[in-house]
């Protein structure tokens, strides 16, 4: 970890509770964490895909890195039962501030939060040449699982990555 200008800007809403409530877009951020979907990922959700998920949250538990200007970092995951394993479906944190050590705080808040609720593993897919994710996952905890050949289209490889509950 080094060059830590102002980690400190960030703070960390976490929701889960609350969504299972099923209160609507609880940080009011839903334009914002589209519009970061958007930016960085090469597949990113339509606006009403992420409103649908954010209203319909019942099964989703959404983290969010706030700096001064809104959204920096974003943890979605699908928790279809509660005792089960949630499955990570977009992680990021916004380029100035990666390097630092802030992802993998970030990742183990949440594994933290998602342990208190019960939910037994956690279960993603990552690009097999997206080396800051799967070293980050890594040193989460999470073990490769599986590769999955073409995953992400042809000559593009996954890796299915995943932490069991205790016991398994
Ligand atoms: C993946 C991502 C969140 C990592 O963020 P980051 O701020 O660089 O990660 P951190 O600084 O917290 O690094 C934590 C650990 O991850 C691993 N890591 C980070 N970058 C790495 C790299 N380029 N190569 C290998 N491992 C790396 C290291 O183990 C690192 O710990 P260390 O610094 O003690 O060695 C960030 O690059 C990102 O948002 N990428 C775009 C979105 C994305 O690809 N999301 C994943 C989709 S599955």
């Amino acid at each position: 970890m080094s060059g830590m200008s102002d980690p400190q800007a960030l703070s960390l809403a976490l929701a889960l509770g609350d969504m299972r409530r099923g209160v609507e877009d609880p940080f009011g951020f839903c334009e914002q964490l589209a519009q970061l979907d958007q930016q960085h990922f090469q597949w990113p959700w339509a606006r009403e895909q992420w409103s649908s998920s954010l209203e319909n949250s019942e099964h989703y538990a959404l983290g969010v890195l706030l700096g001064s200007h809104g959204p920096q970092g974003l943890a979605l995951f699908h928790v279809p039962d509660r005792q089960g394993t949630a499955h990570l479906l977009k992680f990021l944190l916004c380029p100035p501030y990666r390097g630092r050590g802030l992802a993998e705080r970030f990742f183990k808040l949440c594994q933290g939060q998602l342990e208190k609720w019960g939910v037994g593993g956690l279960y993603l897919e990552v690009e097999e040449t997206n080396a800051a994710a799967i070293g980050l996952y890594a040193k989460c905890g999470l073990k490769t699982l599986t590769r999955k050949k073409d995953f992400y289209g042809t000559g593009r490889h996954g890796l299915a990555m995943g932490s069991m509950p205790q016991g398994e």
